[in-house]
């Protein structure tokens, strides 16, 4: 090596950092958006529920709505070879991996698989521990586009340790693979995992229903709104390829049409990643047209990526603000309890101010048009008060357009 060479060298080391386990880059720069076999399937999973739900996905609109993922959560797993390489289950995965892969990807869909930091997955499947490299290569061989990497049996592991290893195996591997870490919240990743992942459960697991906890013994799941108010002081921490994670979505499984409406509403709100969790194959008209309303979606995949934050409570009714691209916003007035509450919103009376993104609605100084984004109609401007009844366990969804040749 010339001298002029080596102290290249020495100076590219120097502003060079330390090796770090980082994740791969320019990932979901707005929040994933698919399905995961867990909330409806669990562990009865296989190849053929995958490829119908992959047509499914084309076939209900859903993936032209901007649904990408195809995801198997637990269980899709068989043993391990003499080398230590993993395989799918071959009595439910009977072609393997890679052609379901390859199946999903001619649907213009990608694929995601599951694993977990510690020994055994949840269900008891093999874990990636100390084979973290070589499961992140195979996943990449299979042509693997996302993993959700999970927390059982993780004993003595340091999460944050334990998620850069796999995020560098990831990416030693080469293949674009969104990362998702799910330690449930436990460990702060919001604090620590912008570099890791490029989403981090925020809770424990949600379960099909609007206001409850359900007791398993040593851990609860989690109803939508007791998730929703777990999010509180985390949307600092999330923006474009690091999103809190509220977890998957219940609609379709079992709630009341408004129930799902108002989940679907502040999952847009919290810019959550929207994987649904319900049967795709069987689903209702109205449980597709909920997660096909695109503009709801588009306030979800909003590409400031700001997450939304609740600005008013009185009783059960909450509103949410959240700023969009193009100095717009939307506005999402929730109904927590059963009965139906009235509103009268006089914007003029509002000043919303978001000292995160620095931005204020100034209502007495800018003129926005309201449309309401579950009815589809223009509901005037923010010059008319808005006067509505909001049902039981549902909202009010409005997004407000900046009207930009015009003074208030
Ligand atoms: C954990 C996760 C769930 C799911 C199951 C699978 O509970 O939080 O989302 O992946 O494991 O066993």
């Amino acid at each position: 090596m010339t001298r002029a060479l080596a102290a290249l060298a020495v100076a590219i080391l120097a502003v060079a950092p330390a090796a770090q386990a980082q994740k791969f880059e320019g990932l979901a720069l707005t929040p994933p958006m698919g399905w995961n076999s867990w909330n409806h399937f669990a562990c009865d999973i296989s190849e053929e529920t995958v490829r119908q739900t992959a047509d499914a996905m084309v076939a209900s609109g859903m993936r032209d709505a901007g649904y990408l993922y195809v995801n198997i959560d637990d269980c899709w797993h068989g043993e391990r070879d003499a080398d230590g390489f993993i395989g799918a289950d071959p009595g439910r995965f009977p072609s393997g991996i890679k052609a379901l892969a390859d199946y999903v990807h001619s649907k213009g869909l990608k694929l995601g698989l599951y694993s977990d930091a510690g020994w055994k997955t949840c269900g008891g499947r093999p874990g990636s521990r100390g084979r973290e490299f070589q499961d992140a290569l195979t996943y990449a061989r299979w042509g693997v586009d996302y993993l959700k990497y999970d927390w059982c049996s993780t004993e003595g592991l340091r999460a944050e340790g334990a998620y850069q290893t796999m995020a560098a195996a990831l990416t030693a591997a080469g293949r674009p693979i969104v990362f998702s870490i799910c330690e449930w919240g436990d460990n702060k990743p919001w604090e620590w995992a912008g570099d890791v992942g490029h989403l981090w459960r925020t809770t424990g697991d949600i379960t099909a229903c609007f206001d409850c906890e359900v007791d398993h013994g040593d851990w609860s799941s989690w109803g939508v709104l007791r998730i929703l108010d777990l999010q509180e002081g985390l949307r600092a921490h999330a923006g474009p390829g690091h999103w809190n994670d509220p977890d998957m979505m219940e609609v379709g499984n079992g709630m009341s049409e408004s129930e799902d409406r108002a989940h679907f509403s502040m999952w847009a709100m919290l810019a959550a990643p929207l994987i649904a969790g319900n049967d795709l194959r069987t689903m209702s008209e109205t449980t597709r047209s909920i997660l096909t309303n695109r503009e709801v979606i588009a306030v979800d995949q909003d590409p400031l990526g700001i997450q939304g934050f609740r600005h008013s409570r009185d009783g059960d009714l909450e509103v949410w603000y959240r700023p969009l691209a193009d100095e717009d916003w939307a506005v999402c007035v929730l109904n927590r309890g059963p009965a139906p509450r009235r509103i009268e919103l006089d914007w003029h009376d509002e000043t919303v101010s978001d000292e995160l993104s620095g931005r204020q609605t100034l209502f007495n100084a800018r003129l926005y048009r309201v449309r309401d984004l579950w009815t589809g109609k223009d509901l005037g401007t923010t010059r008319r008060v808005l006067d509505a009844e909001i049902g039981g366990h549902d909202v009010l969804m409005v997004r407000l357009a900046r009207v930009l040749d015009a003074d208030d």
